[in-house]
């Protein structure tokens, strides 16, 4: 069977793709399965640049086609910060709760107008034949002044969905991957995936 291998070592990313991409015939690995990859610098300046850099590298490494994101929150009133340096706000290895303390203090007496956001997703894929796709899906909310929920990961109990009257973290992760910027991005990934089973490019 062909077989993917998704770029990243976050789990709860890998789970997420994961489960997106059942039902096509494809393995889908993850870099649990090649503990020597390379680790790649995600210093680019734009989402793109990270996702395709990561995608190239992996799928060179390891022969296989590749599939990686490069995402983070882009909040209105900062101008799109902490955006390309999401996971590193609050220092090289900060913590998902130091980033959220950083992200209220900067919001910190902003009133809720103004404290609109978005996540932005970058996915790229690679074939070992060359071919080369990045799509992109943006999820739109509104960073509350305190956590809220215990699901997800990273800035999800801050970022509210005003249509559902809940953050990513109080959401499943059905819920979540029906709205959320990498579920957007990924519906987009499964055509190209069929695409390049048919044309024999995976
Ligand atoms: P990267 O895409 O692995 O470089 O990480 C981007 C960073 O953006 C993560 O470490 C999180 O801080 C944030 N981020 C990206 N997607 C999500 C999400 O779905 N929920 C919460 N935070 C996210």
């Amino acid at each position: 069977m062909a077989a993917i291998v998704i770029a990243s070592r976050n789990e709860h990313k890998v789970e997420e793709i994961r489960k997106l991409l059942t039902g096509l015939a494809v393995e889908v690995l993850s870099l649990k399965e090649f503990p020597n990859a390379p680790e790649v610098e995600e210093d680019g300046d734009t989402f793109q640049a990270n996702a395709l850099r990561k995608a190239r590298v992996i799928s060179r490494f390891t022969g296989l086609a590749a599939l990686a994101d490069d995402s983070g929150l882009e909040v209105d009133c900062l101008r799109g910060k902490p955006g390309v340096r999401s996971a590193r706000f609050a220092g090289e290895h900060a913590s998902d709760a130091e980033n959220n303390k950083k992200l209220l203090a900067y919001l910190a007496g902003v009133p809720r107008e103004h404290r609109t956001a978005q996540f932005r997703s970058v996915i790229a894929l690679v074939s070992p034949k060359g071919a080369e796709r990045l799509v992109e899906g943006v999820c739109r909310g509104v960073i509350i002044e305190e956590e809220r929920g215990s699901g997800g990961f990273g800035y999800d109990p801050l970022f509210l969905v005003p249509h559902l009257g809940k953050t990513f973290a109080e959401l499943s992760m059905e819920e979540k991957n029906k709205i959320s910027h990498r579920g957007r991005a990924l519906q987009q990934v499964v055509p190209i995936i069929r695409e390049w089973l048919e044309q024999g490019l995976l």
